[in-house]
C-alpha cells in the first residue's frame, strides 16, 4: 500500500530528479571517477573541491564543508525554504506536492486574498471613475498597457471606501490592520492610502504582499509604503521582480534602480531587465534572491549624492554575495526615468554598456573627495585607493594598482606598501565579520584588574577613553565608571549586570586568570607607559608608510615635515627604551 503521508512524497520528487542534472545546470560538472566535480557555487575556489555523487545523490564540497541533497542544494542556492525548493523540483518533474497545512499558512492565504481584492479594488478606481491618478500617471508618460502590466490603481480621498468595501467582502478591521490597508486613531478606523497612485508589490510568485501609494503633487510623503506585516518583508523582496526575473534571467543581469517609477519606465522603455530595491537599503537577503537570476548587477541609482551613496553601500552587499557589478551613471536628469524619457532606450543601453566596474566607480569617488593638487590629498587619496585595492581579488587588484600608478605618476611599490600595510590592520579583520570580537589586550586587563582591586584609579588624571581601545575594554571602562559615578563599590555582580554577555566571560577571565604581582601602583604605571609605548610604535609605522607615498607624490615639504615628525617619535622610543 502506498504510504499516504508527506514523506513519501518528497521521496518520490526525490526519486525523480538527478541531482547531477539540477546541480549541472548552474555548476560545470566534469566526471571523475564514479563521481562529478566542478567549482564550488557557495565559495570562491580556483580548484574545483565540489564533489557531486551520482549514486548516493549528494553534495559535499570539501572546500567550504557544505553538503546535502536536492532539495538542501536548491534551497541554499536559490535561497528557498524547504517548501519552495520541493515546489519547484516537483514543478519540473510534472510532480505535484502533497498540500500539508503549514503552521500559520493558511491565515497567510487570507492576508494575500485581501490584498488581491484591494489591489483589484484600487486597479478599477483608477480606470471607473474620474480621477486625478490617471492623468497623471499620463502625464508622466505611461500607456496603459504598462498600467496593466504592473497592475497600478487609485485610492480615492475618502476615508473609509476601501474599508468599506472589504467589511461587505467579510474582511474583519483586525485583518485590515495587520495588512496595513487601514489604520486606527482615537478609536477610529480609516484607509491608510487616501488620495494617491497605488503601486501593487508582488512576491516572485505574484501574490501582493504590499503597496506603495504616490502623493498627488507636493504632499508629503512623496511615497507611502505598507509597514512590514507578516506577508511584507521590505528585505526579502524586490519591486517588479514578479514581471521582469524572466528577462533577467535572459540576459543575464540585472539593472537595480531606486524607485517604482524608474523600474516601470525603463520597462515601458523596453529595457526589461530592471527591479528596485523597495525603497530601502540593499539587503543580503535580496542579494541572494537575484543570485538566482543572475550575477551581473548593474547599478543604476539616482545621480545626486544620496543615489551615489546608496550604491556605495549597495555594492559591497552585492559584492559579499559573489556577484559581479558595474554602475550606471545617468547623464540626463535626475535618474533613469527622467534620463530614459529624455533619451530614450538606446542612449539608456548605451550607457549600460559603458557602466564602469565597481572598483572603479570607488576609486573615481575616492578621488572626488580629495583635493589632488595638494600633497596631504594625494596622500589621502592613495590611502582611500589602498583600502579598496586591498579588497579585490589580486589579478583584479594588480590591474588597478598599474593604472592609479600610472594616472599619478607614483611607485606600483609604494601603492603595495600601503595595501599590505592596511591588510595587517586588525580592524580591517573585524570589520569583514562582525561577528568576530577584537580580543582584549593584556596591558587592557592588567588595567581593568588593577581598577577592580582599587577604584580610585578611575580618578587619576588619566584619558582612560583613549587607552581602552578594543570594544571590551571600552564597554566594561564605561561600565565601571557608571558604578562608580552613581557612588556605589565596584564589583564584578554588577558590572555584569550592565556589560555585553561577551564581556561578562571576559570578566571573567580578569578576575580568574589575571594576577597582580608586585605594587599595584608600579603595575599601573607601566600599563600606561607600555600603552603610550604602542602608540607610538603605530604612528611610527604610519608616519613610514607616508613618508614613502609623499616621496612617490612628490611632496618635497610635506616630506621633510613628516621626517621631522618621525625623528621627534623616534628620540622619544629610545628615550622611554624597550
Ligand atoms: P525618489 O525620491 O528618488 O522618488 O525615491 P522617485 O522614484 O524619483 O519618484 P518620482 O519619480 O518623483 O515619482 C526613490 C524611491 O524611494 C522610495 C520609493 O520606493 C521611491 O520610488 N521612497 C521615496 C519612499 O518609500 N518614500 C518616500 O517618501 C520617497
Ligand atoms: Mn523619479
Amino acid at each position: 500500500m502506498r504510504n499516504n503521508d508527506n514523506g513519501a512524497t518528497i521521496e518520490e520528487i526525490k526519486d525523480r530528479c538527478n541531482i547531477v542534472d539540477v546541480i549541472g545546470r548552474v555548476v560545470n560538472l566534469k566526471k571523475a571517477g564514479i563521481n562529478y566535480k566542478g567549482l564550488c557555487p557557495f565559495h570562491n575556489e580556483k580548484t574545483p573541491s565540489f564533489v557531486v555523487s551520482e549514486t548516493k545523490q549528494r553534495y559535499t564540497c570539501f572546500g567550504c564543508n557544505k553538503h546535502g541533497d536536492v532539495i538542501s542544494f536548491m534551497q541554499e542556492y536559490y535561497n528557498m525554504d524547504f517548501m519552495q525548493a520541493l515546489e519547484k523540483l516537483a514543478d519540473e518533474v510534472g510532480l505535484e506536492v502533497k498540500k500539508v497545512s503549514r503552521p500559520g499558512g493558511e491565515k497567510k492565504d487570507e492576508l494575500f486574498e485581501i490584498n488581491r481584492q484591494a489591489a483589484r479594488f484600487f486597479y478599477k478606481a483608477l480606470r471607473e471613475k474620474p480621477n486625478p491618478g490617471l492623468p497623471y500617471m499620463r502625464e508622466r508618460g505611461l500607456d496603459d498597457e504598462t498600467l496593466r502590466v504592473f497592475g497600478i490603481g487609485w485610492a480615492d480621498g475618502e476615508w473609509d471606501s476601501l474599508r468599506t468595501y472589504l467589511n461587505n467582502l467579510g474582511y474583519s478591521d483586525d485583518k485590515l490592520k495587520l495588512v496595513g490597508l487601514v489604520s486606527e486613531s482615537n478609536g477610529k478606523v480609516f484607509d491608510k492610502f487616501r488620495e494617491r497612485v497605488i503601486f501593487p508589490i508582488q512576491n516572485t510568485s505574484g501574490k501582493v504582499i504590499g503597496f506603495g501609494g504616490r502623493a498627488m503633487g507636493d504632499a508629503m510623503p512623496k511615497y507611502l509604503n505598507s509597514q512590514e506585516t507578516p506577508i511584507f518583508k521590505k528585505k526579502n523582496n524586490l519591486y517588479g521582480l514578479n514581471i521582469t526575473r524572466n528577462e533577467i534571467n535572459k540576459e543575464d543581469a540585472a539593472i537595480l534602480v531606486e524607485g517604482y517609477m524608474d523600474v516601470i519606465s525603463l520597462y515601458q522603455a523596453g529595457v526589461r531587465n530592471v527591479s528596485a530595491s523597495l525603497g530601502t537599503a540593499l539587503t543580503d537577503s535580496q542579494a541572494k534572491i537575484l543570485k538566482r537570476y543572475t550575477r551581473n548587477i548593474i547599478l543604476s541609482y539616482d545621480a545626486d549624492e544620496a543615489g551615489i551613496n546608496a550604491a556605495l553601500r549597495g555594492m559591497d552587499i552585492l559584492k559579499n554575495e559573489g556577484l559581479k557589478v558595474h554602475i550606471l551613471k545617468v547623464t540626463d536628469g535626475k535618474d533613469p526615468d527622467e534620463f530614459i524619457k529624455k533619451r530614450g532606450k538606446e542612449a539608456y543601453l548605451e550607457l549600460a554598456r559603458n557602466a564602469v566596474p565597481f572598483a572603479e566607480f570607488k576609486l573615481d569617488n575616492a578621488k572626488r573627495n580629495h583635493d589632488l593638487s595638494t600633497v596631504e590629498g594625494r596622500i589621502d587619496y592613495l590611502k582611500d585607493a589602498a583600502v579598496i585595492l586591498s579588497e579585490l581579488s589580486p589579478v583584479e587588484g594588480d590591474m588597478y594598482i598599474k593604472k592609479l600608478a600610472k594616472e599619478n605618476d607614483i611607485s606600483e611599490g609604494a601603492i603595495r606598501a600601503e595595501m599590505a600595510r592596511r591588510s595587517r590592520k586588525p580592524e580591517r579583520a573585524a570589520r569583514a565579520d562582525s561577528q568576530v570580537r577584537i580580543p582584549m589586550t593584556n596591558v587592557e586587563k592588567t588595567l581593568i584588574k588593577v581598577i577592580l582591586t582599587d577604584a580610585s584609579y578611575l580618578d587619576r588624571d588619566v584619558n582612560y577613553n583613549k587607552l581602552f581601545k578594543t570594544p571590551s575594554s571600552a564597554g566594561i571602562l564605561s561600565a565601571m565608571k557608571q558604578v562608580r559615578e552613581a557612588g556605589e563599590e565596584i564589583d564584578i555582580n554588577k558590572l555584569e549586570d550592565i556589560i555585553d554577555e561577551e564581556d561578562v566571560r571576559s570578566l571573567e577571565e580578569i578576575r580568574r586568570d589575571i594576577k597582580l604581582a608586585g605594587h599595584t601602583e608600579e603595575i599601573f604605571a607601566e600599563c600606561i607607559r607600555k600603552i603610550e609605548r604602542q602608540e607610538l610604535r603605530a604612528r611610527e609605522s604610519e608616519l613610514i608608510a607616508t613618508i614613502e607615498m609623499a616621496d612617490s607624490v612628490g611632496g618635497a615639504e610635506k616630506m621633510s615635515e613628516l621626517m621631522k615628525e618621525l625623528s621627534d617619535i623616534q628620540r622619544e622610543l629610545n628615550v622611554r627604551g624597550k
